[in-house]
Protein backbone atom coordinates (compact mmCIF):
# COMPACT_ATOMS: atom_id res chain seq x y z
CA UNK A 1 0.00 0.00 0.00
CA UNK A 2 1.32 3.74 -0.71
CA UNK A 3 2.49 6.05 1.91
CA UNK A 4 0.15 7.88 4.05
CA UNK A 5 0.17 11.41 2.62
CA UNK A 6 -0.01 14.89 4.53
CA UNK A 7 -0.98 18.42 2.42
CA UNK A 8 0.75 21.14 3.88
CA UNK A 9 0.32 24.74 3.25
CA UNK A 10 2.97 25.45 0.98
CA UNK A 11 3.49 28.82 1.59
CA UNK A 12 2.18 31.95 4.05
CA UNK A 13 1.85 32.06 7.48
CA UNK A 14 0.58 28.64 7.90
CA UNK A 15 3.06 27.08 6.22
CA UNK A 16 5.73 27.88 8.84
CA UNK A 17 3.41 27.01 11.65
CA UNK A 18 2.34 23.91 10.21
CA UNK A 19 5.81 22.59 9.29
CA UNK A 20 6.98 23.68 13.04
CA UNK A 21 4.25 21.48 14.17
CA UNK A 22 5.22 18.43 12.32
CA UNK A 23 8.91 18.87 13.40
CA UNK A 24 7.92 19.47 16.68
CA UNK A 25 5.80 16.10 16.72
CA UNK A 26 8.79 14.47 15.40
CA UNK A 27 7.54 13.96 11.74
CA UNK A 28 10.93 15.19 10.03
CA UNK A 29 11.60 16.40 6.38
CA UNK A 30 13.46 18.50 3.98
CA UNK A 31 11.45 20.58 1.08
CA UNK A 32 14.04 20.78 -1.24
CA UNK A 33 13.78 23.64 -3.73
CA UNK A 34 10.23 24.64 -3.26
CA UNK A 35 9.46 20.77 -4.19
CA UNK A 36 5.82 20.01 -3.94
CA UNK A 37 7.00 17.16 -2.38
CA UNK A 38 9.01 15.37 0.50
CA UNK A 39 9.67 12.70 2.48
CA UNK A 40 9.52 11.63 5.95
CA UNK A 41 12.46 10.18 7.16
CA UNK A 42 11.20 7.04 9.32
CA UNK A 43 8.39 7.04 8.91
CA UNK A 44 5.81 6.14 5.67
CA UNK A 45 4.43 9.33 4.62
CA UNK A 46 5.06 11.76 2.06
CA UNK A 47 4.45 15.50 2.73
CA UNK A 48 2.22 16.94 -0.48
CA UNK A 49 2.82 20.78 -0.59
CA UNK A 50 -0.29 22.87 -1.55
CA UNK A 51 -2.53 26.07 -1.48
CA UNK A 52 -3.79 26.13 2.08
CA UNK A 53 -7.47 26.83 0.24
CA UNK A 54 -7.50 23.74 -1.99
CA UNK A 55 -6.37 20.74 1.08
CA UNK A 56 -9.97 20.93 2.65
CA UNK A 57 -11.32 19.53 -1.05
CA UNK A 58 -8.26 17.72 -1.73
CA UNK A 59 -8.39 15.83 1.19
CA UNK A 60 -12.29 14.94 1.04
CA UNK A 61 -11.83 13.75 -2.70
CA UNK A 62 -9.08 11.34 -1.27
CA UNK A 63 -5.76 12.88 -2.97
CA UNK A 64 -4.24 13.02 0.74
CA UNK A 65 -5.28 11.38 3.60
CA UNK A 66 -4.41 14.32 5.94
CA UNK A 67 -3.79 18.06 5.91
CA UNK A 68 -3.28 21.20 8.01
CA UNK A 69 -5.44 24.27 6.95
CA UNK A 70 -7.92 26.38 8.25
CA UNK A 71 -11.75 25.56 9.49
CA UNK A 72 -12.60 28.67 7.61
CA UNK A 73 -11.60 27.05 4.59
CA UNK A 74 -13.48 23.91 5.48
CA UNK A 75 -15.93 25.53 5.72
CA UNK A 76 -16.34 27.64 3.03
CA UNK A 77 -15.07 24.47 0.95
CA UNK A 78 -17.92 22.47 2.22
CA UNK A 79 -15.50 19.99 1.92
CA UNK A 80 -16.25 15.87 3.08
CA UNK A 81 -13.67 15.75 6.02
CA UNK A 82 -13.01 14.78 9.62
CA UNK A 83 -11.41 17.73 12.03
CA UNK A 84 -9.28 15.34 13.77
CA UNK A 85 -7.83 18.02 16.04
CA UNK A 86 -7.40 21.50 16.82
CA UNK A 87 -3.56 22.74 16.61
CA UNK A 88 -4.43 25.70 18.74
CA UNK A 89 -2.73 28.06 16.05
CA UNK A 90 -4.42 30.47 13.86
CA UNK A 91 -7.65 31.25 15.55
CA UNK A 92 -9.36 34.12 13.92
CA UNK A 93 -13.32 35.49 13.45
CA UNK A 94 -15.26 35.49 10.49
CA UNK A 95 -17.00 38.90 10.53
CA UNK A 96 -19.43 41.23 8.78
CA UNK A 97 -17.80 44.55 8.49
CA UNK A 98 -19.06 48.32 7.88
CA UNK A 99 -17.75 51.04 7.80
CA UNK A 100 -17.25 53.02 11.34
CA UNK A 101 -20.01 55.74 10.64
CA UNK A 102 -22.44 53.08 9.23
CA UNK A 103 -24.84 51.24 12.29
CA UNK A 104 -26.16 47.89 11.61
CA UNK A 105 -28.35 46.66 14.30
CA UNK A 106 -29.60 43.07 13.32
CA UNK A 107 -28.34 41.57 10.08
CA UNK A 108 -31.73 41.47 8.80
CA UNK A 109 -30.76 45.16 7.93
CA UNK A 110 -28.01 43.44 5.45
CA UNK A 111 -30.98 43.07 2.80
CA UNK A 112 -30.39 44.70 0.02
CA UNK A 113 -26.68 45.82 0.48
CA UNK A 114 -23.84 44.76 -1.54
CA UNK A 115 -21.75 42.60 0.52
CA UNK A 116 -17.64 41.37 -0.66
CA UNK A 117 -16.07 38.64 0.46
CA UNK A 118 -14.28 35.36 -0.36
CA UNK A 119 -16.37 33.36 2.30
CA UNK A 120 -19.45 33.66 -0.48
CA UNK A 121 -20.74 30.37 0.47
CA UNK A 122 -20.53 30.84 4.53
CA UNK A 123 -21.93 34.37 4.42
CA UNK A 124 -24.66 32.94 1.95
CA UNK A 125 -25.83 30.66 4.54
CA UNK A 126 -25.61 33.48 6.90
CA UNK A 127 -27.91 35.83 4.90
CA UNK A 128 -30.34 32.96 4.60
CA UNK A 129 -30.85 32.57 8.41
CA UNK A 130 -31.32 35.93 9.06
CA UNK A 131 -33.58 36.24 6.12
CA UNK A 132 -31.69 38.94 4.25
CA UNK A 133 -30.88 39.04 0.63
CA UNK A 134 -27.75 40.55 -0.09
CA UNK A 135 -25.52 41.21 -3.43
CA UNK A 136 -22.44 39.35 -3.14
CA UNK A 137 -19.87 40.37 -5.04
CA UNK A 138 -17.62 37.10 -4.75
CA UNK A 139 -13.26 38.10 -4.52
CA UNK A 140 -10.08 36.17 -3.76
CA UNK A 141 -7.95 39.51 -1.51
CA UNK A 142 -7.98 42.89 -0.54
CA UNK A 143 -12.00 42.67 0.42
CA UNK A 144 -11.35 45.43 2.99
CA UNK A 145 -10.99 48.30 0.33
CA UNK A 146 -13.85 47.51 -1.54
CA UNK A 147 -15.97 49.49 0.37
CA UNK A 148 -13.28 52.65 -0.62
CA UNK A 149 -13.63 51.50 -4.29
CA UNK A 150 -17.62 52.13 -4.08
CA UNK A 151 -18.40 48.21 -5.33
CA UNK A 152 -19.64 46.93 -1.86
CA UNK A 153 -21.84 48.49 1.45
CA UNK A 154 -20.11 45.80 3.62
CA UNK A 155 -17.81 43.21 4.07
CA UNK A 156 -17.17 39.48 5.14
CA UNK A 157 -13.77 38.87 5.97
CA UNK A 158 -11.15 37.47 8.57
CA UNK A 159 -10.45 39.64 11.78
CA UNK A 160 -7.31 38.55 14.03
CA UNK A 161 -5.99 41.51 15.51
CA UNK A 162 -8.68 44.27 13.90
CA UNK A 163 -5.79 46.14 12.76
CA UNK A 164 -6.54 45.72 8.92
CA UNK A 165 -9.90 46.95 9.81
CA UNK A 166 -8.94 49.78 11.64
CA UNK A 167 -6.66 51.05 8.87
CA UNK A 168 -9.86 50.93 6.72
CA UNK A 169 -12.22 53.10 9.02
CA UNK A 170 -13.95 49.65 9.42
CA UNK A 171 -15.69 48.17 12.32
CA UNK A 172 -16.99 44.56 13.36
CA UNK A 173 -21.07 44.67 12.87
CA UNK A 174 -21.85 40.98 13.48
CA UNK A 175 -19.49 38.04 14.33
CA UNK A 176 -20.26 34.98 12.06
CA UNK A 177 -18.36 32.52 13.45
CA UNK A 178 -14.81 31.62 15.25
CA UNK A 179 -12.01 29.57 12.95
CA UNK A 180 -8.67 28.22 13.35
CA UNK A 181 -5.93 26.09 12.15
CA UNK A 182 -7.08 22.33 12.28
CA UNK A 183 -6.19 18.76 11.08
CA UNK A 184 -8.48 16.89 8.40
CA UNK A 185 -8.46 13.66 7.63
CA UNK A 186 -10.28 11.93 4.59
CA UNK A 187 -13.43 9.89 5.63
CA UNK A 188 -12.06 6.29 4.58
CA UNK A 189 -8.95 6.34 6.89
CA UNK A 190 -6.23 4.87 5.03
CA UNK A 191 -3.53 3.67 7.15
CA UNK A 192 -5.66 4.24 10.43
CA UNK A 193 -2.67 3.11 12.45
CA UNK A 194 -0.54 6.12 11.62
CA UNK A 195 -2.82 8.47 10.84
CA UNK A 196 -4.11 8.21 14.65
CA UNK A 197 -0.72 7.94 15.78
CA UNK A 198 0.25 11.22 13.95
CA UNK A 199 -2.86 13.24 15.60
CA UNK A 200 -1.63 11.74 19.12
CA UNK A 201 1.76 13.26 18.37
CA UNK A 202 0.25 15.98 18.02
CA UNK A 203 -1.97 16.26 20.36
CA UNK A 204 1.10 16.13 22.75
CA UNK A 205 2.80 18.88 21.05
CA UNK A 206 -0.19 20.79 21.16
CA UNK A 207 -0.96 20.38 24.70
CA UNK A 208 2.69 21.50 25.81
CA UNK A 209 2.72 24.33 23.83
CA UNK A 210 0.00 25.28 26.15
CA UNK A 211 0.98 24.27 29.60
CA UNK A 212 3.77 24.61 31.89
CA UNK A 213 5.17 22.28 34.60
CA UNK A 214 4.39 23.94 38.23
CA UNK A 215 6.29 22.36 41.14
CA UNK A 216 6.20 23.91 45.01
CA UNK A 217 6.23 22.86 48.44
CA UNK A 218 3.09 23.67 50.47
CA UNK A 219 1.70 22.72 54.09
CA UNK A 220 -0.02 19.38 54.06
CA UNK A 221 -2.83 21.59 55.98
CA UNK A 222 -3.32 23.81 52.77
CA UNK A 223 -2.93 20.92 50.61
CA UNK A 224 -6.99 21.09 49.57
CA UNK A 225 -6.79 24.78 49.51
CA UNK A 226 -3.50 24.86 46.88
CA UNK A 227 -5.03 21.62 44.54
CA UNK A 228 -8.04 24.12 44.28
CA UNK A 229 -5.99 26.88 42.52
CA UNK A 230 -3.91 24.16 40.78
CA UNK A 231 -6.08 21.35 40.04
CA UNK A 232 -3.87 19.84 37.04
CA UNK A 233 -4.68 18.59 33.75
CA UNK A 234 -5.83 15.00 35.33
CA UNK A 235 -4.76 15.04 38.88
CA UNK A 236 -1.50 16.56 40.37
CA UNK A 237 1.46 14.39 41.68
CA UNK A 238 1.56 14.95 45.73
CA UNK A 239 4.86 13.51 47.13
CA UNK A 240 5.88 13.44 50.93
CA UNK A 241 8.95 15.28 52.34
CA UNK A 242 11.33 14.61 55.10
CA UNK A 243 9.21 17.35 57.40
CA UNK A 244 5.94 15.31 57.38
CA UNK A 245 4.25 18.59 57.61
CA UNK A 246 4.95 19.35 54.31
CA UNK A 247 4.59 17.55 51.13
CA UNK A 248 5.67 19.03 47.18
CA UNK A 249 3.41 19.23 44.36
CA UNK A 250 4.18 19.15 40.73
CA UNK A 251 1.54 20.01 38.63
CA UNK A 252 0.82 20.89 34.89
CA UNK A 253 -0.64 24.72 34.88
CA UNK A 254 -1.90 26.54 31.72
CA UNK A 255 1.11 28.63 30.57
CA UNK A 256 -1.15 31.64 30.34
CA UNK A 257 -2.14 31.83 33.90
CA UNK A 258 1.35 31.07 35.84
CA UNK A 259 2.19 33.96 37.08
CA UNK A 260 -0.85 34.64 38.62
CA UNK A 261 -1.22 31.17 40.08
CA UNK A 262 2.19 31.34 41.26
CA UNK A 263 0.49 34.92 43.03
CA UNK A 264 -1.84 32.94 44.51
CA UNK A 265 0.13 30.25 46.08
CA UNK A 266 2.99 32.38 47.06
CA UNK A 267 0.24 34.28 49.52
CA UNK A 268 -1.18 30.71 50.76
CA UNK A 269 1.97 30.00 52.39
CA UNK A 270 3.84 27.57 49.16
CA UNK A 271 7.74 27.92 49.31
CA UNK A 272 10.42 26.57 46.38
CA UNK A 273 7.94 27.73 43.50
CA UNK A 274 9.13 26.42 40.23
CA UNK A 275 7.62 26.65 36.72
CA UNK A 276 9.22 24.66 33.94
CA UNK A 277 8.43 24.80 29.59
CA UNK A 278 7.19 21.30 28.92
CA UNK A 279 8.64 20.44 25.57
CA UNK A 280 6.16 17.53 24.40
CA UNK A 281 3.79 15.04 26.59
CA UNK A 282 1.36 11.98 26.41
CA UNK A 283 -1.85 12.03 28.68
C1 LIG B 1 -6.56 38.20 6.53
C2 LIG B 1 -7.91 38.87 6.34
C3 LIG B 1 -7.63 40.29 6.74
C4 LIG B 1 -6.52 40.15 7.76
C5 LIG B 1 -7.07 40.33 9.14
O1 LIG B 1 -5.79 38.35 5.42
O2 LIG B 1 -8.37 38.74 5.02
O3 LIG B 1 -7.24 41.06 5.65
O4 LIG B 1 -5.96 38.84 7.65
O5 LIG B 1 -6.06 40.29 10.12
P1 LIG B 1 -5.96 41.41 11.25
O6 LIG B 1 -7.29 41.50 11.92
O7 LIG B 1 -4.89 40.89 12.19
O8 LIG B 1 -5.53 42.69 10.60
P2 LIG B 1 -4.47 37.49 5.19
O9 LIG B 1 -3.31 38.16 5.83
O10 LIG B 1 -4.70 36.09 5.63
O11 LIG B 1 -4.26 37.55 3.63
P3 LIG B 1 -5.33 37.66 2.45
O12 LIG B 1 -5.51 39.12 2.21
O13 LIG B 1 -4.66 36.95 1.32
O14 LIG B 1 -6.60 36.99 2.88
Amino acid sequence: MSNLRIGLPSKGRLSDLASELLKEAGIKFRRQNRSLFAKVSDLPIEIIFLRTDDIPVLCGEGAIDMGITGSDLVAESQADVETRLSLGVGKCRLAVCVPDTMEITDPSELNGLRIATSFTNVTRTYLEQHSAQAHIVPLTGSVEIMITLGIADAIVDLVETGSTLAANRLKISHEIGHYETIIVQNKEKRHPELADRIVRRLEGVVIARGYSLLEYNIPRERLSKAENITPGFKSPTITSLEDSDWCAVRVMVKTKQVTSVMDQLEELGASAILETPINNCRL
